[in-house]
Parts: structure tokens; sequence; C-alpha cells
């Protein structure tokens, strides 16, 4: 026994090891910071080329871009540096994957490791036989049929949810794990004001809303964002994108090879169709529907679209969306700011939370949080920070139920 594990160990290394992956080394990332709008429109022309990886959107005048360049195309793009400000911000993107030190194969659950999807799904299973009060939820089959499973704890009958989702953005590996962080708090926690909110809530917690592409994103390409269906020579669509609430309305893409690809039509995506469908089986009973992300440690709040919407409850929103960013500062001082998402960062339509609010208006409360860091790391957060990440943000979480709780 202990032979044949130590011979799928050594497979999986020669797997990882012999070129398979997706090779980062030399990538370099810039920060550029666009002056005037013309700098912001000669930035826009540069995005539409999908060599360049744009690890944030362009956005506003004064607001910084994060790019990632391969260093085939390192001399030219030095040429169109020099007519903005920038810093080389990440000197080998490669040394920083190396460093989050993957566990290839099945592990222990912890969180001193980014895991993968089977090790991820068997501890949900694990917890679903162990604690009565957990059991496995289905939120339906991907593009390549993997199950987007979650789990649903629920202590008692008539509760409000809260609706947890991360994944969805399959390179942003911290979401995923915070959010089990945060489940593994809610069952575990010995302290009784903890256990005493764990306990008025049904907790829905997904950590992987895009298992084709998180699982791509650990065995081919460390920067997958999309889903992982075929559009003629390019895959996949942005799944935050995807969603049938003005659609294509602002900050999306109508091209495949985009990293912010749409998708050819609202909920064209497997997974964001069969999960509105799980959504608005609930949906009654939501009291919050909260989305993780990655990275630039801002809490936003609803809509995203160009149309600048915001909610009915906007200000409150916001009080509430501040109060939980002072108490997320309190252990590691680690600083968000909050706001519409057009404001904090920048216009994108079709996402999960806009969709949520916007088909859902009786949900009080609609939050995302694009958890750490400030792009030392970018989506490359190293595994030391999990629980940090994990234990700020279970206290801002808890602070946010806090807030709810003094409404009623
Ligand atoms: C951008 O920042 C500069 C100072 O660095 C300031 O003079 C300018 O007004 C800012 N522009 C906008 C649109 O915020
Ligand atoms: C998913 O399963 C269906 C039904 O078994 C099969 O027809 C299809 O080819 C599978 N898709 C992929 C991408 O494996
Ligand atoms: C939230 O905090 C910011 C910055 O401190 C402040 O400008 C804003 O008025 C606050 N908003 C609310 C609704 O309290
Ligand atoms: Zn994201």
């Amino acid at each position: 026994m202990k032979i044949i594990l130590l011979i799928v160990v050594l497979i999986n290394l020669v797997i990882s090891s012999n070129g398979f992956k997706k090779s980062y080394n030399n990538f370099k990332v810039y920060r550029i910071i666009p002056k005037n709008k013309d700098q912001l429109n000669a930035l826009k022309e540069i995005e539409q080329n999908p060599s360049y990886i744009f690890w944030n959107e362009v956005s506003y005048v004064n607001r910084s871009v994060d790019i990632m360049v391969p260093p085939i195309l390192q001399n030219k793009f030095s040429k169109i540096l020099q007519n903005f400000e920038h810093k080389l911000w990440i000197k080998n993107v490669q040394d920083l994957i190396d460093n989050e030190n993957v566990v290839e194969s099945k592990s222990t659950f912890d969180w001193h490791n980014y895991h993968d999807l089977d090790t991820i799904y068997d501890w949900l299973r694990y917890l679903s036989v162990y604690y009565p009060h957990v059991s496995l939820v289905n939120g339906g089959i991907s593009y390549e049929n993997r199950t987007i499973l979650g789990v649903k704890v629920s202590f008692k009958p008539g509760n409000k949810i809260i609706f947890l989702e991360a994944g969805i953005h399959s390179r942003e590996w911290i979401s995923s794990a915070t959010v089990t962080y945060i489940l593994n708090e809610l069952l575990t926690s010995n302290d009784p004001a903890i256990q005493t909110i764990a306990r008025s809530r049904d907790w829905y917690v997904f950590p992987n809303f895009n298992p084709d592409g998180y699982q791509y994103s650990r065995t081919k390409d460390r920067m997958w964002r999309k889903t992982r269906k075929p559009y003629g020579g390019c895959y996949g669509a942005d799944p935050n994108r995807n969603w049938n609430y003005h659609w294509m309305d602002g900050g999306s893409s109508n091209w495949p090879c985009n990293d912010a690809f749409a998708g050819s039509s609202p909920f064209s995506e497997i997974e964001t169709k069969s999960l509105s469908h799980f959504i608005s089986g609930i949906s009654y009973n939501i009291e919050a529907y909260i989305g993780f992300h990655s990275y630039s440690q801002v809490l936003m709040i609803p809509f995203g679209h160009a149309g600048l919407e915001v909610p009915a409850n906007n200000v409150e929103l916001k009080r509430i969306g501040n109060i939980t960013a002072t108490k997320l500062s309190e252990k590691y001082n680690t600083k968000y700011r909050v706001g519409n998402i057009p404001e904090v960062m920048y216009v994108g339509s079709g996402g999960s939370s806009d969709w949520v609010l916007g088909t859902n208006r009786h949900i009080p409360y609609v939050y995302t949080f694009e958890l750490r860091d400030q792009g030392k790391y970018g989506f490359l957060l190293p595994p030391d920070q999990i629980i940090p990440t994990g234990e700020e943000t279970f206290d801002a979480v808890i602070a946010m139920m806090k807030e709810f709780d003094k409404k009623k």
C-alpha cells in the first residue's frame, strides 16, 4: 500500500515537472498607471492583444493596471513602457508559482497548502459524514462533467441563508481556501458567540464554482481564469461575465480569446446556468450572498454594469461594509476599500452578484470580497498567508452578521 502510494506520488511529481504545465519562467508583471485619457485608451488597445495578460482591467485615470508580459515580447513591451509611468512589479512569475508549493496528490486537508479539487471535495464529503448538521449539495455539472459540489450547514429549521461563493475565477485560489477556512471555523469554533451566530443561519458554501477551470489552473496553466468550454480556437468564457443581468453591458468582451469573454449568450456556460437554477430554488430565503475573489483588498457592493445602478439600500450596504472592513483590518492591519463595483474596481457586467441582486431584489445583503493582496503576489498569494487571510475574513463576515442582527 505504502509503495503504491509512493509510486502515485512519484508519478505526480514527474507529471508536474516534465513540462505539461505551462511555464511562466521570466514572465514579468509591470504595474502601469495611466495618467490621462490618451494613456488609458492606449492601454485599452494593448488589452486587446491576448499575448499580454492583464491581471486586472484598465479602468480609470490614475488607477494602476498589472500586466504580465512573456519573455518573447519583453523588448517590444519595453518600448511601449516608455510612454507610461510604470514599475517592474514581479520579476519572474514562475518563482512565485514555485513558491506556492503545490500539493499534487491527495493529502490531508489543511490550510498550509492549496489543495486540488478532489482533496477539497473529499473534505466536504468527510464533513457531511462526521458532522450531523452538514449535508452535501449539488450545484450542477460542469462542462467537463465535474460536480459543482457544496455543503449546506443547518443547525435548525427556519434559518435564513448565508451563501458563500468562491472560485468562480479559477486562478484565485485564495478564495476557495478562505471559504473552506470559514466553513471549518463555523463547525469547530469554541467561542460561544461564534457558535450562536453559526447556528442562527443556514450556510451554503461552494468553494469551487468553476471546477474545470480550477483543475486546469492546477495541472496545466496556473493563470487560467475562465471555464473550459471550447469556442473555436480558444477556450472558455469568463463565468463572472456570463450571468443574465445586464449581460455584455460594459467591462466584458465578445471575443472568445479574451479573458473577460462574456460567453456566446447569457448563461451559455453550463456552470452559471445550473448554479443560477440552484440559487433561484433557495433565493426566497437568502439573507446574504457573499462572493470571494482575489486580489486587491476591496469589499464590493453591486452593481458592476455600466448603468451605474446602485441597490435600494446602498447607504446601508456601505455602512455595514465600512464596519466589516474596519473589523477585517484589526488582526493584521489589512486595509480594504469599500464601495460599489465601478467605484472601487471597474465596470464589469454579467457578474454573479449583479444577477443575484438584480433578479432577487428582496435579498438584503450582497457583497463581494476581493481578498489579499494588493499585487505583491497577486493571484499567487503564498500559502503561509492562507490562515491569516482566513482569520481576518472570518472576523469580517462575523462582524457583518452582527450588523444584520442589529436590524432585527
Ligand atoms: C491623477 O493624479 C494626478 C497627480 O498625480 C492629478 O494631478 C490628476 O488630477 C489626477 N487625475 C485624475 C483624473 O484623477
Ligand atoms: C460528459 O458526459 C456526457 C454524457 O456521459 C458525454 O456525452 C460528454 O462527452 C462528456 N463531456 C466531456 C467533456 O467529457
Ligand atoms: C465609509 O467610510 C468612508 C471612508 O472612511 C467614508 O468616506 C464613508 O462616508 C463611509 N460610508 C458610510 C456609509 O459610512
Ligand atoms: Zn475574480
